[in-house]
């Protein structure tokens, strides 16, 4: 592993927005901060928004700077992308911003059912393999989780029944979530560029 990337792997674990759960807080368990982000972490009682898959977080800083009344968190597996969205919010002193390093496919061990109001998912990765289709953030898998998060009538009548794509980037958000119909848009929109979206 290439020198610069470990030294970003490093300095992730001195920002205090950073959160690397470890393997055994997450799986088939509950991490601590489960249900407990607003108080334990942000320390305040505003709404969460996820960004999964967010990549060096170039939303999440943007959100965040532009709703500071909302807490905002990037979620990626990826430590060295992850690190310019926390070094940036590091250094501009923001509190409403989180970055989170886990596999999404562990979300539900990292947030409680109603702990989250909205979820952007922003330019991601197409898997355009047949064989890869399940790894999709939009795959039913995933979508069955986010529903669970963002329900807070607990969920079963509001699963998502349809994928839309648009080119207008907008929230996957619980009011469309009590309509029983997630509107998810994967964003190719170019009013906030990142480098997957050029
Ligand atoms: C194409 S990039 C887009 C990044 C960002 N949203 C942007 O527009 O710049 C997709 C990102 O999703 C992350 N990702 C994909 N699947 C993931 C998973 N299961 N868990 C965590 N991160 C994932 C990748 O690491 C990558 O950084």
């Amino acid at each position: 592993m290439g020198k610069d990337k470990l030294r970003k792997f490093a300095e992730n674990l001195t920002f205090e927005c950073f959160v690397q759960p470890a393997f055994e807080e997450m799986f088939r368990t509950d991490h601590p901060l489960k249900g407990n982000w607003r108080k334990d972490f942000f320390k305040n009682d505003n709404p969460i928004v996820l960004e999964l898959g967010c990549g060096k977080g170039e939303y999440t800083v943007a959100l965040a700077e532009r709703n500071p009344d909302k807490n905002f968190i990037g979620v990626d597996i990826k430590g060295a992308r992850i690190w310019r969205g926390a070094k940036t919010a590091t250094e501009r002193k923001m509190g409403n911003v989180g970055f989170l390093r886990a596999r999404i496919e562990f979300i539900t061990s990292l947030f409680a059912e109603g702990e989250v109001d909205e979820i952007w998912i922003t330019f991601p990765d197409p898997q355009l393999r047949t064989k890869r289709a399940k790894k999709r953030l939009t795959a039913p898998i995933f979508l069955e989780y986010y529903s669970k998060l963002l329900a807070k009538d607990g969920g079963s009548t509001s699963r998502p029944t349809r994928n839309t794509f648009s080119n207008t980037p907008r929230p996957l958000s619980r009011s469309s979530a009590l309509s029983a119909r997630w509107q998810i848009t994967i964003s190719t929109a170019r009013a906030m560029p990142t480098r997957y979206s050029r």
